[in-house]
């Protein structure tokens, strides 16, 4: 097909792709074009500003390593991430899920770390923490030998990968529950930080003046064959931007009851006051197990 107007734009790009072989690749890549063509018409995008465009994905490529994913941030940042996980889980997207965003920080290959075991690989500034985890079924019934990832910044502010002050793997641990579906570790009371600023993700958080912060939380990945993997992260109840997280990956199910104790006997000997300890309870869905790609090595 010649085209001859703006109009014919449209039709000639969906029909020179429908040969594709695979019907949901075909769907996908129609409806991309569908809706970018409608944006680009709905904003009446200029030609300066389609450059604009295309050199901040063009930035993004470089800007992803082994250490940093910027593509998954710049996902993050537009809400894409926790939309995708909102659809996907939750008896696909139609009751509250106990599912939240990857992220871009989760890591394959923690220390498998005996259950009570701690943590902390480095020294790692914070009040501790206890934390009392129990995966069970949608019945409540306990799920065994769940295999659990788990990982957190530092208070300081960074991810052991954004840091050569903090050992490989700080912060991080993969844990498997017992016959109750109970895992407990160690650590120190997670802190808010912000995202890195340093591309085109976080240039635009600055640029609508919004606050790149994320509250504080701990992430855990849940893996048991029969059920479907839960990815999610448990909220610091009263930390600062729960309500404005740069990456919208609060929902109320994920708000924890992290509790303070100023005195009475410490859970380990030499522990000071004050400590925190979390109890919280996952419900995972029966499905499909599967592991996400790792953002970062
Ligand atoms: C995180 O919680 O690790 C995270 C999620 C999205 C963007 C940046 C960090
Ligand atoms: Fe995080």
């Amino acid at each position: 097909m010649i085209i001859e107007t703006e109009n014919d734009v449209t039709p000639a790009v969906l029909k020179a792709m429908e040969r594709a072989p695979d019907a949901r690749v075909r769907e996908i890549a129609a409806s991309f074009v569908k809706h970018m063509h409608a944006f680009a018409r709905e904003v009446r995008l200029t030609e300066p500003e389609w450059e604009y465009g295309v050199g901040m994905l063009n930035r993004i490529g470089p800007l992803t390593n082994d250490f940093h994913n910027e593509g998954i941030l710049f996902s993050d940042t537009i809400g894409l991430s926790t939309l995708v996980t909102l659809m996907n889980n939750g008896a696909g997207g139609s009751t509250e899920t106990a599912a939240a965003l990857l992220g871009p920080f989760w890591r394959m290959h923690s220390p498998k770390t005996e259950s009570g075991g701690s943590i902390i690989r480095s020294p790692t500034p914070g009040p501790a923490l206890f934390a009392s985890l129990r995966v069970v079924d949608q019945a409540g019934k306990p799920v065994a030998n769940a295999e659990v990832d788990v990982w957190h910044a530092s208070p300081t502010g960074m991810y052991e990968n954004q840091d050569d002050q903090q050992a490989d793997h700080n912060l991080r641990g993969k844990f498997h529950t017992d016959a109750e579906g109970r895992f407990s570790f160690r650590s120190v009371l997670p802190a808010g930080y912000p995202i890195p600023t340093n591309g085109p993700a976080g240039e635009m958080v600055l640029y609508q003046k919004r606050e790149p912060w994320r509250p504080a939380h701990l992430h855990f990945l849940i893996y048991k064959p029969g059920f479907k993997t839960l990815v999610t992260q448990v909220f610091v109840q009263g930390a600062k931007y729960l309500d404005c997280d740069v990456v919208f990956g609060v929902t109320k199910a994920l708000i924890g009851d992290y509790k303070k104790h100023e005195a009475g006997t410490p859970p380990a000997p030499g522990v000071q006051a004050p400590w925190y300890t979390l109890d919280y309870t996952f419900h995972i869905e029966p499905g499909e197990a599967g592991l996400p790609t790792p953002p970062i090595k």
